[in-house]
């Protein structure tokens, strides 16, 4: 079993002997592993059970490291590390040739990104290599965004969880790429589209994909799951059924429910982003029958919350 720890210095002692460690990020905890090393890398997949065809999100010290590990950088990507870095915004940059392509699963871009968290930071500041790191759940499930999360996830797989706290975040990155003088969002994250327009010249244009589909074509339709059956409502009148189910709400509405939680109080998505997952981990350890989950407005935070709960409920058909 993993032991949990808040020491820096055995995080990296275990890295530097390849072996897979959880650290925590702002976002969500990350499953690590020396990027430049395919034998430590080659370890994340195997704990994960995750195709090789999914590339690794690379996570570096500073955004003075940009140069190192990516060329042909556009001026907006500098522009965008400046105003985000450390913090939750990944950049997909042609990869320079100290990245190897399993890292990338053979593509000649990379994603790189500077976690916001000062146990992660420093790990990486006593390293001299950068750690590749996936979301540490097994492949399909829902991100951890506490250290009990990684042990009970996949703590008979790993030694070592970096103990950094709840994620303040709760939500993983915003990836985007870049094409000319355009800025692609590859992957609705925590930094919003409006958010990035506000600090991005007014000319620049930002569009959005769907990009789990289009990198991985042969994906699972579902991720981010619980085991339990999740459903989507709009309103807690949707629910017929009233024993053995749980329920997620944003704020406080009265329900006959027990297990009942409720994200943000105050109404605040950044808050409700923060318990998602956590919520959705605790509910899936009942055995309830259902879980239901109540949508968010499609704006901001909403929409990258959507989108997750979205590909949460796809698993079960209904
Ligand atoms: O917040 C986050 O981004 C967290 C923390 C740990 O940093 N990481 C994370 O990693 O969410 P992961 O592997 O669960 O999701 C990253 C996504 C995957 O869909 C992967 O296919 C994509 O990023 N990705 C990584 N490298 C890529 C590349 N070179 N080209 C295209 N897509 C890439
Ligand atoms: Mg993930």
């Amino acid at each position: 079993m993993a032991i949990i720890s808040k020491s820096i210095e055995d995080a990296g002692d275990f890295l530097k002997q390849n072996f897979p460690v959880a650290i925590p990020t702002e976002t969500v905890y990350g499953l690590a592993a020396n990027a430049l090393n395919p034998k430590a890398v080659n370890a994340i997949y195997e704990v994960k059970n995750r195709p090789k065809s999914n590339p690794l999100i690379v996570h570096i010290k500073s955004k003075n490291e940009l140069t190192k590990y990516a060329v042909n950088i556009p001026k907006i990507a500098y522009e965008l590390a400046d105003v985000f870095w450390p913090g939750s915004l990944t950049l997909l940059l042609e990869k320079s040739d100290v990245i190897p392509d399993f890292v990338t699963s053979g593509s000649k871009l990379v994603a790189l990104r500077v976690p916001n968290h000062p146990l992660t930071l420093e790990l990486l500041n006593n390293l001299d290599f950068p750690l590749a790191a996936p979301s540490a759940n097994p492949f399909g499930y829902i991100s951890p965004t506490k250290p009990q999360h990684v042990l009970q996830q996949i703590g008979d797989k790993i030694p070592f969880i970096l103990d950094g706290g709840g994620c303040s975040n709760g939500i993983e990155s915003t990836i985007i790429g870049f094409d000319n003088q355009k800025v692609i969002i590859y992957r609705l994250g925590y930094i919003t589209e409006s958010v990035l327009k506000a600090v991005l010249k007014t000319d620049v244009n930002i569009s959005c994909v769907n990009y789990e589909k289009i990198v991985t074509p042969g994906m699972l339709p579902y991720h981010y799951s619980p085991n339990t059956a999740l459903y989507l409502i709009n309103s807690v009148s949707e629910i017929i059924d009233k024993e053995n189910i749980g329920l997620i709400t944003f704020q406080n509405i009265s329900s006959e429910i027990k297990n009942h939680k409720i994200l943000s109080l105050k109404g605040s998505y950044a808050e409700a982003a923060m318990h998602l997952y956590d919520y959705l981990i605790e509910l899936d350890q009942l055995g309830l029958d259902k879980i239901y989950c109540e949508k968010f407005n499609d704006t901001g935070l909403g929409k990258t919350l959507n989108e997750r709960l979205i590909k949460a409920s796809n698993k079960h058909e209904h």
